[in-house]
């Protein structure tokens, strides 16, 4: 079997076209849809995130500002900062790039924002909701996932959905998402037994774990679906997944590549929940 590729990057690009048309809606009555982004200290990697926010912001004629603040900023000063967006009636979505400096507590700046403002589906209000199945601010890359994996018309109900790593940003509401899609949903992560034992009898694999290539195709059952999170940069400077994508391509159904796979979904996720907080708070 040779898999067939879900490219992220074309249904983004769908779904993207659809939020600048509604976003052009809402503009017409009189809101336009507001992101701010802070991003404390001069991590490259979260700078760069922060610059393709911030252009799909702009492509979707999303308002997007970006507060820059050093690496010495105190959590009473983040908190200060916070606190004015979520005042400003014209900020519908807010999202603090992580990881912080060690001086702040993620934790403390992640419960200051304002669930109805709470973009990145955060939030211990969101995260609660989403496990009891309520509408919720759901994080970006799970959210993502999922509509791939809906877009692709893979059935999800009794399915078994593997999901290896248990990060709150990723794997945790990722499983959550697939069991309240009716999924039976097995988790693993590094103190697994037995892991690629597991894995094999994923129906839909879910990897998010930070390791390049670890998943190869003799821990892939057939047929599988396989989701890979992983953006790992290599040694040449060259991007691969989680999954060995060649070795895996010629066992499962589905599989996503990377680049062009999940990543381009959260982005678009993240405009969809910006798109959701402005017609909720202006409604
Ligand atoms: N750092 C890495 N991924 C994310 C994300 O999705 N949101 C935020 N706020 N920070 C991140």
């Amino acid at each position: 079997m040779t898999a067939e590729i879900i490219y992220g990057s074309k249904i983004a690009e769908k779904i993207r076209a659809n939020i600048k048309e509604e976003v052009q809606h809402l503009e017409n009555n009189g809101v336009r849809p507001g992101l701010s982004v802070i991003i404390v200290g001069d991590n490259p990697a979260s700078k760069s995130y922060v610059k393709f926010k911030q252009r799909a912001c702009e492509k979707a004629g999303i308002q997007s500002d970006v507060i820059e603040l050093p690496e010495h900023t105190t959590q009473e000063e983040l908190l200060h900062h916070v606190k004015q967006l979520n005042e400003d009636p014209s900020v519908h979505g807010i999202l603090v790039q992580l990881p912080l400096p060690d001086q702040i507590d993620e934790k403390v700046i992640i419960e200051s924002i304002s669930p109805e403002k709470d973009v990145d589906g955060f939030h211990p209000y969101n995260i609660g909701r989403l496990q009891t199945d309520q509408d919720a601010f759901v994080p970006c890359t799970p959210l993502g996932i999922l509509a791939m994996v809906k877009e692709s018309n893979i059935a999800i109900t009794g399915k078994h959905v593997v999901v290896v790593g248990r990060s709150n940003i990723v794997g945790k509401p990722a499983g959550q998402l697939f069991l309240n899609e009716h999924a039976t949903v097995t988790y693993c992560h590094s103190a697994t037994k037995d892991l690629f034992n597991i894995t094999k009898q994923a129906d839909i694999l879910i990897v998010a774990v930070g390791k390049a290539k670890m998943i190869k195709k003799e821990s892939v059952k057939d047929g599988a679906v396989v989701i890979d999170v992983g953006n790992n940069y290599l040694s040449d400077g060259s991007l691969a997944g989680d999954v060995d994508f060649e070795s895996v391509k010629e066992v499962a159904s589905y599989i996503t590549p990377v680049p062009k796979g999940v990543g381009p979904m959260t982005i678009t996720m993240l405009l969809q929940n910006t798109l959701k907080a402005a017609k909720q708070i202006s409604s």
